[in-house]
């Protein structure tokens, strides 16, 4: 025993030393207190470059990060990897421009549109999406299944490009410096200002901080990319043509420290991309509270767009076919992909699954799977809670109000026909469609006069939206029924 003892004495002497040396250091921003907490802990595994309104530059060790994990904070590793000193000290000076954005103005007046894609939600898709992604077995990032994953995912959005006849939707795999997983990303080209943008996103890979072969990762985060993916096939099946330039995004290597989408949103900026607004999925299967949807109001998140988020739950999902509830929650820190944008001094905003603390219990580890949750009833909510943003955001901001061709373009309907006519105005018309109440586009007329009738004989009663495309001024959609 004695000299058992003594063994492991000098093994330890011998191992404590070295491992220290050789333990891989990285850069990271994390909470001051944390860091002062660590430094007294662990002095020599931390160091603190500098501190800003609460938040910290740190160099760390691996052994001071999982210390962190383990110890320190509540859950998840509790920093944000930064690839470099630099980048780390100036993502803190990025946190304050984030104070002084300029504030976007939503409003709510789609009302056809939305209640048309809300309809169009099925949960089937979403729990198929879901087991699919379980299915990888782990989507840890530095495993070929992750990269897998995204490349299925990419081959997946081709194919609903593809299907839908449309050239304005393309897709790309995003390769990054940090991780060799990629990330991949869906754009629907705005036909009006293409140049803003509205995004959602979702983190595709998973963590099981116990074992990394077998990070199923259902709920954290197959939920939040699932519930993407049906936003966009909604989209893309009603055949919404947006004013601004739609994107839905499937990161890499958010579980090591949001390093997919702080690449993305760190060369969005450098390209001085126009983001007027980001919203992220994270965990929206599993019901933990009382309330559905839980809005994040940390530090960092936009008010205006959690109001703006808070204003379309309350119009269109306070009563009817599509009601659920809602609350707040906090994380305290960067816990999730809409960090990234916020420090980019982005309008970003957080919908999660429950109150902070009930929440999915099974997340990194073997048993976050979908029988936990057995359905996708609770993620559907997330599912209309983004097409209400995707569609009221992106739509025209001149169309529904002071549209200059409003006031010289008249469109009436008699004797099933659709009557038309542009005055006083140098334009002509590109083209007219005409799609249903499910968004199919129905009929397609090109070269128009400047007045004249189309035949609406044949069509069935109901609700129908009319697309003129003019040659100077945009596109004009006007509503009508047919009885
Ligand atoms: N999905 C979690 C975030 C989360 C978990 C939010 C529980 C709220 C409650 C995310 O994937 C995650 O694990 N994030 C890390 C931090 C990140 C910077 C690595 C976390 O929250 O610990
Ligand atoms: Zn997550």
């Amino acid at each position: 025993m004695k000299n058992f003892l003594l063994h492991l004495f000098f093994l330890l002497i011998i191992l404590t030393p070295t491992q220290a040396q050789e333990r891989s250091s990285f850069y990271a921003t994390m909470d001051s207190n944390d860091a002062e907490k660590l430094k007294m802990e662990l002095p020599q595994e931390i160091e603190i470059i500098t501190t800003y309104k609460g938040q910290s530059a740190v160099l760390l060790t691996e052994y001071a990060a999982n210390e962190l994990q383990e110890n320190l904070i509540l859950h998840g590793p509790g920093y944000v990897f930064k690839g470099s000193k630099e980048q780390a000290v100036k993502s803190l000076e990025n946190d304050f421009l984030s104070q002084t954005r300029e504030i976007t103005n939503f409003t709510i007046t789609e009302d056809v549109m939305v209640n048309a894609a809300l309809d169009l939600v099925q949960e089937i898709n979403i729990e198929n999406e879901i087991l699919e992604l379980e299915g990888y077995g782990t989507r840890y990032h530095t495993k070929t299944s992750a990269s897998q994953a995204v490349m299925d995912l990419k081959d997946q959005w081709e194919a609903m490009a593809l299907a839908s006849g449309r050239s304005d939707i393309s897709v790309r795999l995003y390769y990054h410096t940090n991780t060799n997983m990629p990330s991949v990303i869906l754009t629907i080209e705005g036909a009006e200002s293409p140049d803003d943008f509205i995004i959602v996103g979702g983190h595709m890979d998973s963590s099981n901080y116990s074992n990394q072969n077998d990070a199923p990762g259902a709920d954290d985060n197959g939920s939040g990319v699932a519930s993407v993916i049906e936003m966009s096939r909604v989209i893309i099946d009603m055949n919404f043509i947006p004013q601004k330039t739609i994107e839905f995004m499937a990161y890499a290597a958010e579980e090591i420290g949001l390093v997919g989408s702080d690449e993305i949103a760190a060369e969005y900026k450098n390209n001085n991309i126009n983001v007027e607004a980001y919203v992220n999925f994270d965990m929206t299967n599993y019901k933990g509270s009382t309330e559905d949807v839980y809005i994040n109001t940390d530090y960092y998140i936009s008010t205006t767009l959690n109001n703006f988020l808070f204003d379309l739950m309350d119009h269109y999902n306070s009563s009817g076919a599509h009601q659920f509830t809602y609350g707040t929650s906090i994380c305290n820190y960067g816990c999730s992909d809409h960090y990234s944008w916020a420090q980019q001094g982005y309008d970003a905003a957080f919908p999660f699954e429950a109150a902070f603390g009930e929440h999915n219990p099974y997340i990194h580890s073997s048993q976050d799977t979908y029988s936990i949750t057995g359905n996708s009833e609770h993620a559907a909510k997330f599912v209309k809670l983004g097409l209400e943003f995707i569609i009221e955001a992106a739509k025209s901001q001149t169309l529904s109000t002071n549209d200059i061709i409003g006031n010289n373009f008249k469109m009436l309907i008699k004797d099933r026909k659709l009557i038309y006519q542009l005055n006083n105005l140098n334009d002509s018309i590109n083209q007219f469609e005409l799609f249903d109440i499910t968004g199919k586009r129905i009929l397609v007329v090109d070269d128009l006069q400047r007045s004249g009738e189309i035949s609406l004989g044949n069509l069935a009663n109901g609700f129908y939206v009319a697309v003129f495309d003019f040659d100077e001024n945009g596109t004009l959609a006007k509503k009508f029924i047919l009885n």
